[in-house]
């Protein structure tokens, strides 16, 4: 059986990191005869300077048709200045939107090894291990109207519009809560339903949905309380699922409990798992083009693309086995260098993470 992988590597960093992390996945493909063929395509930034803009058709296309997609990052201060619907950052929303792909897993796993490079002490995120479900599609990234207006009294005011739809809501829900089944059996849904409707309804649809879920134990959590408890007691939390704008924050926080943004894969998926998968972190101008970045969070993106669309769990295992043995080794790229381990570029931590995966006996 033959399977499409469509490689969207974008900018910044985003052509650093993927380049690595498709040497892993050209080395897995070979070793447990995956019968998976890459392609590439141009998307943000690298697609407005190429075809004028952020998500060109044939792009859409390959996407669409792809088994599962893999990118890298977008945007950068050279396309900052574009108006709204022409930056780089479009590209990346338009292919979550036209591709459906509502639902955002993003695990926040603490290596053991890396106890030391988390911004908290280390006895409150050892053993660390939270999935935040975030929404994808919908919520105020994406509800109308929106944009930038001129008042009678001639000043201007910008506007959006924060929605979700309870078929919105019940779809994700239901996504976190069987998250939540397969996992600790525990789903915290965080929402703003002191100040927000629509977060009114968000909580409304997850008691109902809790029925349905007896053997799962869900709570509410207001988000400014969830941000402040992530970086107080993280490991109170299995599940966390919430909406697009809160899930962006929140992911973010998390990812520094596992010692940087580095670190943390992403999944986004349809209704029937065909997803696109990255790392949770952007195109990184400041770093960017310097071969420092850590590419492990693209590598374990692609681990999440075997398991969830490709159907190749033990690929995946092998690949985030090989990740721990590259941190047991003491490798560290700039972002979770601590004294006494050795710095790696981005190029070397790839070398090494290949050199991990061949040395296993199949
Ligand atoms: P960012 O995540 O790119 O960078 C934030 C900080 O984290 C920077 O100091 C950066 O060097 C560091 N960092 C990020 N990834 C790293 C890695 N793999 N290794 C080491 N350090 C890493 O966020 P930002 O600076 O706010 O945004 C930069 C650009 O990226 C913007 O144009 C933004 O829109 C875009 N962005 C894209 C995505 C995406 O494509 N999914 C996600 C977030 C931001
Ligand atoms: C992310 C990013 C994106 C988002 C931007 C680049 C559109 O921050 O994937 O977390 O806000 O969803
Ligand atoms: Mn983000």
């Amino acid at each position: 059986m033959s399977r499409n992988v469509l490689i969207l590597p974008g900018d910044g960093i985003g052509p650093e990191i993927v380049a690595q992390a498709e040497r892993v996945l050209a080395s897995v493909n070979d070793r447990f005869q995956l019968g998976i063929d890459t392609d590439h395509a141009l998307v943000g930034g690298s697609a407005i300077d190429a075809d004028g803009v952020p998500l060109p058709e044939a792009t859409l296309s390959k996407a669409k048709a792809a088994d599962a997609i893999l990118l890298g990052a977008v945007g950068g201060p050279k396309w900052d200045g574009l108006e709204m619907a022409k930056r780089p950052e479009k590209g990346l929303l338009g292919l979550r939107s036209e591709l459906n792909l509502f639902g955002n897993l993003r695990p926040a796993i603490l290596y053991p090894q890396l106890a030391d490079a988390s911004s908290l002490k280390p006895e409150l995120v050892s053993g660390l291990d939270l999935l935040i479900v975030r929404e994808l599609t919908g919520g105020i990234y994406f509800g109308q109207p929106r944009g930038i207006r001129e008042l009678e009294n001639g000043e201007r005011e910008g506007f959006n519009t924060y929605v979700y739809s309870e078929s919105e809501i019940r779809r994700i829900g239901r996504m976190a809560f069987d998250a939540a089944r397969r996992r600790g059996g525990r789903l915290c849904s965080v929402d703003k339903a002191n100040v927000l409707e629509v977060t009114v309804l968000w909580r409304e649809i997850m008691n109902e949905l809790a029925a349905e879920y007896p053997d799962v134990e869900l709570s509410h959590m207001y988000v400014d309380n969830a941000a402040m408890q992530l970086v107080r007691a993280p490991k109170q939390f299995d599940v966390m699922v919430t909406g697009n704008m809160f899930g962006d924050i929140l992911s973010d926080c998390a990812a520094m409990l596992t010692g940087s943004i580095g670190m943390l894969p992403s999944a986004s998926l349809d209704e029937n798992n065909k997803g696109m998968y990255e790392p949770i972190h952007g195109s990184a101008p400041d770093i960017a083009g310097q071969n420092l970045a850590n590419p492990l969070a693209t590598i374990l993106s692609v681990a999440m693309m075997l398991r969830y669309s490709l159907d190749a769990a033990e690929a995946a295992e092998a690949i985030e086995a090989a990740v721990g043995q590259v941190l047991d080794q003491g490798l560290r790229t700039a972002d979770i260098h601590a004294d006494g381990k050795q710095k790696v570029t981005t190029e070397e931590m790839g070398d090494a993470v290949l050199a991990a995966l061949n040395a296993k006996e199949v």
